[in-house]
């Protein structure tokens, strides 16, 4: 399966899929709850949902942008996508959502969820300026966003997210609060590590 998240973060971790299913089966895991500590574009933890193999994914994100991005998808999916549809790619959209990206949560979640989609889409890694869509790709691409989003949305009961620092949340997904405990019944994958807190 290629990438099944709309997100793009260098590294594509849906590149694990195969690995993963064979630890699932390894181990006998039949269709457990997935739980990702640090979601991102959640490349890997769709993935598995799109092909079955987990039933449930409980995602986390410490980022307020990427929350609302994937708050907006889950529970505004429609809304969202008529702003896909309705938003042109040029230099100076890209410094309209730039600046609605700026205000982080006092945006709301639709226009910051938005923004960060059209940013992470739109924008060359490195230079932070140029717009990939400025003239060449006018959504190209689209119609392939257009089936990512729509995916996701055939499973929100299935996707859970929350926003907290990974370690508050495994503690909760230890619990037995609103999360499975991690055990035979959920397995908990971590691609990425945590930002690191140096005291000054
Ligand atoms: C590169 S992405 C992970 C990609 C993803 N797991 C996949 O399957 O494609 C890393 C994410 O971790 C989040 N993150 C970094 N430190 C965190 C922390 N301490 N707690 C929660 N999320 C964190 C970042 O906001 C970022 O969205």
């Amino acid at each position: 399966m290629r990438d099944a998240s709309p997100l793009r973060y260098p590294g594509g971790k849906w590149r694990f899929q195969a690995f993963i299913e064979r630890v699932l089966d390894l181990n006998r895991l039949n269709r457990p709850h997935y739980i990702e500590p640090f979601a991102g574009g959640a490349s890997l933890a769709l993935s598995l949902l799109f092909r079955e193999r987990v039933a449930e994914i409980h995602l986390n994100d410490l980022d307020p942008a990427i929350h609302s991005f994937w708050h907006s998808v889950l529970n505004r999916n429609q809304e969202f996508l008529e702003m896909l549809a309705q938003t042109p790619v040029s230099p100076e959209e890209w410094h309209n959502q730039k600046s609605i990206y700026a205000r982080g949560s006092a945006a709301g979640k639709l226009p910051l969820g938005f923004a960060t989609f059209f940013l992470n889409r739109t924008t060359r890694k490195g230079d932070g300026k140029s717009t990939r869509g400025s003239t060449q790709v006018n959504w190209s691409v689209a119609s392939a966003e257009f089936t990512s989003i729509a995916a996701v949305s055939t499973y929100p009961v299935r996707t859970r997210f929350d926003s907290c620092a990974s370690a508050g949340f495994l503690r909760t997904s230890s619990s037995t609060s609103t999360h499975p405990t991690i055990g035979p019944g959920a397995i908990c994958i971590s691609t990425h590590s945590p930002k690191l807190i140096t005291k000054p």
